[in-house]
């Protein structure tokens, strides 16, 4: 259904293009193989998807060669929402359904490939939230559902209401927590393909000045020589290395850096290569 690298949108803002500049970046990705683009109601508070959806207008055969991921749950306090109080997580029907509803208009499509609840709501009743996601399918509105970070049992809890397409979790050297909490080895049992976000940690990979920062470049680099690729190629390929077979998100504007992504989809990790980097990220030897 998805990519195998994902285009991030979450800082389409910051980028400061206009729309044949994001119709260019949206091409340049295809050409690559990189089709599924991922968004969130809230990206660049509450503006990104209509970025897009203003692209995806100007070119309207685009939409038949892409898939839309998008996200709600959140609530943000913003002057887009002036209803909204306090920052809060929302899985209810009348809140999902609406956020499906302003998606699909800001986004200029008919349909939402992919639909994530963003954040776990601690207030979510996993027979509602199924039966809206049912609702929303069957209106051909949204044609499939996930989830992004929740803990292995909250996932456990609506999988078996709904069957859940994939969970967008945080993985990278500096973020190793999926690999040890349960999540990546849910998505291993149950078949999921995990999304991965902030891949690259945000960019501290390349600008971090904290000892691990500087701890796992060191590897990157050196590991980057031997292959005859980039740093930021060996970063997504110890990504792709886990067997949960993860769909990193880019984060970056640049081509390029979307073009080491998928570059990285050529290279094989050894399993010692791997724990190198891992050991750099975690600071210390395994026991
Ligand atoms: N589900 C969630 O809760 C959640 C949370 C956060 C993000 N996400 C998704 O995940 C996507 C990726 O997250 P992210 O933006 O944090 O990804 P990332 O790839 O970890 O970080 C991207 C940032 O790193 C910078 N960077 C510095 N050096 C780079 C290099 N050599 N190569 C590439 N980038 C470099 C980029 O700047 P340049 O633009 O200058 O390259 C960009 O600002 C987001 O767009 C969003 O779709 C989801």
């Amino acid at each position: 259904m998805l990519s195998p690298i994902v285009a991030g949108a979450w800082r389409m803002a910051s980028w400061g293009w206009d729309v044949p500049a994001r119709v260019r970046w949206v091409e340049q990705c295809l050409a690559l193989g990189v089709t599924s683009f991922d968004h969130a109601d809230i990206y660049g508070d509450y503006s990104v998807e209509a970025l897009f959806g203003q692209a995806l207008a100007a070119s309207p055969p685009l939409r038949e060669h892409l898939q839309i991921v998008t996200k709600c749950g959140i609530r943000l306090v913003s002057a887009a929402r002036p209803g909204h109080a306090i920052k809060s997580y929302d899985s209810s029907r009348a809140h999902v359904t609406a956020s499906v509803e302003n998606s699909l208009r800001a986004l200029q499509t008919d349909r939402i490939d992919l639909l994530l609840i963003h954040r776990p709501d601690l207030l979510m009743d996993p027979h509602e939230l199924a039966d809206t996601f049912r609702s929303l399918r069957a209106a051909g509105k949204v044609l499939n559902c996930g989830v992004s970070n929740h803990t292995p049992s909250q996932f456990a809890l609506l999988h078996r209401h709904w069957p859940l397409a994939t969970h967008q979790i945080e993985l990278s050297p500096l973020h190793l927590d999926a690999l040890g909490d349960g999540t990546l080895d849910q998505c291993v049992d149950l078949g999921v393909r995990p999304m991965v976000w902030s891949p690259l940690a945000g960019g501290r990979l390349f600008t971090g000045e904290d000892e691990s920062a500087r701890r796992v470049r060191g590897v990157l680099g050196e590991l980057a020589q031997t292959h005859g690729v980039s740093s930021a190629t060996v970063a997504y390929a110890w990504i792709l290395r886990h067997p949960s077979r993860p769909l990193p998100i880019t984060g970056s504007s640049r081509i390029e850096a979307v073009a080491d992504a998928v570059a990285a989809l050529a290279l094989p990790l050894s399993a010692e290569e791997w724990y190198r980097i891992w050991r750099a990220g975690a600071g210390r030897d395994l026991v």
